[in-house]
Order: C-alpha cells, then sequence, then structure tokens
C-alpha cells in the first residue's frame, strides 16, 4: 500500500526554512522510499477560526478543502518553526480548523520536523504532541528532528533549499521511521 501523507507548515512565509523542509522530504521520498507521497498542503488560505463560520455542520470552502485533504491522508508530517516556546498561532488554527466535529486528525500517525532558533524549535514539539493526545494523533517518538537555523555555516544555499548531507539523512530518518508507523497502524486496523 502507498502511505499518503499530509505535510503542513506551520510558517507562513514566503522564504520559510521549515516549507523547504517539507519540500526537501518531498524529494527524499520520492528518490528513496517506496510506497510514500507526500503532499505539500498550504495552510495559509484559512481564515481565523470562528465557530459563527459553521453553518448547519458545513464550513466556509477553503476549510472544507482542507478538511477533506487531512481526512484522506494516512500520515501527517508538521514542519514548524516554535514561536514563544509553542507552536505557530496559523498551525495551531489549522489543526483547530480540522478537529471540529467530526475530527479529521484521529487515528492518523504523525513526525515532526521543526527549524527554528537556538533550541531548533524542541520546545514546540511537547506543546504539539499534547494537542496531538486530544485530536488523536499517533506521533512516532523517534528520530527527533530540530535544526538551528540561525547557526553558521547555513544547511540551506541561497535559494533557500536544503543542501546538507547530514541534516538531509537524519530528514529521511524521520520519513522512514514515520512510513513504518503508518504501516504499523494501517496492520492494527486490519485485525
Ligand atoms: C520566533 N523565533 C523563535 N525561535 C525559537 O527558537 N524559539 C522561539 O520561541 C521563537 N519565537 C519566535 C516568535 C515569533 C513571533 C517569531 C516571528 C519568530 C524565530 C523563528 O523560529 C525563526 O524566525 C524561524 O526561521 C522561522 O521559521 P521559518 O519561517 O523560516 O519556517
Amino acid at each position: 500500500p502507498v502511505i499518503k501523507v499530509a505535510a503542513l507548515c506551520g510558517s507562513v512565509r514566503k522564504g520559510s526554512f521549515n516549507r523547504s523542509l517539507i519540500h526537501s522530504a518531498i524529494e527524499i521520498s520520492k528518490e528513496s522510499i517506496k510506497g510514500m507521497e507526500i503532499v505539500y498542503i498550504d495552510i495559509s488560505p484559512l481564515p481565523m477560526l470562528n465557530t459563527d463560520l459553521e453553518v448547519d455542520g458545513t464550513f466556509p470552502p477553503v476549510v472544507e478543502v482542507f478538511r477533506k485533504k487531512i481526512l484522506e491522508a494516512d500520515s501527517i508530517l508538521f514542519a514548524s518553526p516554535e514561536y514563544n516556546y509553542s507552536i505557530t498561532a496559523p498551525l495551531k488554527n489549522a489543526i483547530d480548523w480540522a478537529s471540529r466535529p467530526p475530527n479529521c486528525w484521529a487515528d492518523k500517525a504523525a513526525a515532526i520536523l521543526s527549524a527554528s532558533g537556538g533550541s531548533g524549535g524542541a520546545r514546540s514539539h511537547y506543546h504539539l504532541r499534547q494537542i496531538g493526545v486530544f485530536v488523536d494523533l499517533h506521533f512516532i517518538n523517534k528520530p527527533e528532528f530540530f535544526l538551528n537555523v540561525f547557526q553558521p555555516p547555513s544547511k540551506f544555499d541561497s535559494n533557500g533549499k536544503l543542501v546538507d548531507a547530514e541534516v538531509k539523512e537524519k530528514l529521511k530518518g524521520v520519513l522512514l521511521a514515520l512510513h513504518a508507523f503508518s504501516l504499523r497502524l494501517q496492520t492494527k486496523h486490519l485485525k
């Protein structure tokens, strides 16, 4: 079976390092991981959550489209910077929209990447994992992936593309673990 992965970026700015990690992940999976398809999902068109926008169980069209993409995915790959020791507001907003009943996240496997300041976004991972408890996402525990983008030399080239071989290898390790765990979850459902 092909594991379909929805990749979400917590930063909506054009030159986002975290989105660059997702593009690298897509490249790596195409080149070297059989049975895994990663699709980038842009969360920037989502309005700020407001339950007044829900009418008789329907959502604004962009929200409906987003929720459908999450529902159809087997697994989720998050790549987000840390903002003030937590995940970003755009990412929380996206998670909240797809958590409105019926919850679109339930029982999916997930993994976290972060490119951020000093600690590489490590602290935000625990907030994201905590949210995952309620929305019923199953995060892989290891390997962990944090990348400090302020520490020279840069791991990205002048176009913002990830070029560091060691970091790419780490990223591949996360993808392999997510793939294996997604298969395990599917097997569980077949029993
Ligand atoms: C940050 N940044 C940041 N970095 C960090 O390691 N810990 C933090 O708590 C914060 N807090 C924070 C708050 C706000 C409002 C901003 C805008 C930034 C720095 C941030 O991680 C860095 O700019 C990343 O490069 C942003 O990721 P993208 O946009 O390149 O994907």
